[in-house]
């Protein structure tokens, strides 16, 4: 085979895809608890729309951007789905017509990074955002949310790691007090942090470099203090998320990577994940609505890697699922032409079914049904044609009978019609 896919890209096949399914389920009903939409952005966007947003000197900004340069335009391929959920939110006037709303989406994200376990060039995004509120009761419910996301996932042994960066005058003074203390020990910093420390100081704090952890734990950051108005509402946060039994840790330096952070930020991890360690992570960021040419609101959202809810799911709380399917093994032209009627019957009694399309033997077809994990196998020979009857075999049990083609939908009906 001459083509093969693109490293950091993957082909999720049948046996995995339905796992994928199961997930994407779960989740829409825990949305649903929650009065979330569904929301559905293109993966196409104007470039411009994430530069300024996400950060000029953000790692996604500097290396990751997926571009795509026409002769006038220039695009890219969205790296991440909150910047595209305001764009949506603000281009169809829904801060006018509704004002507050709630969105979740499911879908493929792109980044141009070195592949490894967990991390993909095109890897996909379970998340949710909330507009038009600055209410801290929403970062508990946001917080509390994507705690239940994970057990409905049968996901369990995760962290959930909580911090304030306040608003923007906190966080620039923030910049300030690292800067002064970071640049008198600053022969310790790792390359990519000696350059953070003139563009995007912040991200020296979640460095996992040697180097720049053994500094870090020098800064005393809590010789820092975040405005009144800030503090309060994390105060709030965190006494609401006690009183309702979340568990998390405050983690003074978590800082996450994209500028439009304000406030509360929050990381979920797993250790089994590896370096790779985050399985989600968000927060608030009440600037950005503004700044895409919104009215000043409130807003908070996160996002789960799927790939890496998968790595974790998988190890844990996974059977097969039950597979109700019934196969039709139709032996000769006539018995096929009659076959096509069953089968039509049967999805029209939500039974789901198949047949052989391969002209098999007898014996190659229920092979095949009993590779396919058929429940029940049909099968429709000369003799059963001129009898009027379907011999019905329970691949279970191995018992076989014959039933009345006449009865045959009633009966399968009651024993598989799928829940509508
Ligand atoms: P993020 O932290 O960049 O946040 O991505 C969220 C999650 O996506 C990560 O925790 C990780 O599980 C997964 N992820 C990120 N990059 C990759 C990759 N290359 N391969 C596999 N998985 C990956 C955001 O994107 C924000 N938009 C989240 C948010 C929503 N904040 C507010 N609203």
């Amino acid at each position: 085979m001459p083509y093969k896919k693109i490293p950091g890209t993957k082909d999720i096949l049948p046996d995995e895809a339905l796992w994928w399914e199961k997930i994407e389920l779960s989740a829409r009903d825990i949305f649903r608890l929650y009065n979330y939409q569904p929301i559905r952005t293109p993966i196409i966007e104007e470039e411009t729309l994430f530069n300024r947003s996400l950060g000029q000197t953000s790692e996604i900004v500097q290396k990751q951007m997926f571009l795509i340069k026409n002769k006038e335009d220039n695009y890219a391929l969205r790296p991440e789905a909150t910047v595209s959920v305001v764009r949506a939110y603000l281009e169809n006037n829904i801060d006018k017509t509704s004002g507050f709303a709630k969105f979740y989406y499911m879908g493929p994200m792109f980044r141009f990074e070195r592949p490894q376990k967990g991390r993909l060039r095109q890897f996909h995004h379970l998340g949710c955002e909330a507009i038009g509120s600055t209410d801290p009761s929403l970062d508990i419910e946001t917080i509390a949310l994507a705690d239940d996301l994970l057990k409905a996932f049968s996901v369990f042994g995760y962290k959930i790691k909580i911090n304030t960066l306040g608003c923007d005058k906190d966080k620039a003074m923030l910049a300030e007090f690292l800067r002064k203390r970071i640049s008198e020990k600053k022969d310790l910093l790792c390359q990519d942090c000696s350059r953070r420390l003139e563009t995007n100081v912040l991200r020296i704090l979640d460095c996992k470099k040697t180097g720049c952890r053994q500094l870090v734990n020098t800064l005393q950051l809590e010789d820092f203090k975040i405005c009144a108005e800030c503090q309060t509402h994390f105060n709030r946060v965190s006494d609401g998320l006690n009183s309702i039994g979340i568990k998390y840790e405050l983690s003074p330096y978590l800082v996450r990577g994209l500028d439009y952070y304000t406030r509360t930020v929050f990381e979920i991890t797993h250790g089994e994940l590896g370096a790779q360690d985050a399985l989600g992570a968000g927060g608030r960021y009440d600037n950005l609505v503004k700044e895409l040419g919104g009215p000043a609101q409130g807003a908070i959202g996160f996002a789960f890697g799927m790939e890496r809810i998968l790595l974790v799911a998988k190890l844990q709380d996974r059977q097969t699922p039950k597979n109700n399917l019934v196969y039709l093994i139709a032996l000769g032209e006539e018995a096929k032409r009659g076959g096509i009627k069953i089968l039509s019957e049967l999805r029209k009694n939500n039974i789901a079914c198949d047949t052989d399309y391969e002209n098999k033997s007898l014996k190659g077809a229920l092979r095949r049904a009993n590779d396919i994990k058929a429940s029940s196998v049909l099968i429709l020979g000369e003799d059963e044609l001129k009898r009027g009857i379907i011999t019905v075999k329970n691949m279970l049990s191995g018992e076989q009978r014959e039933v009345k083609r006449e009865v045959l939908v009633e009966e399968l009906r009651s024993q598989y019609a799928k829940n509508p």
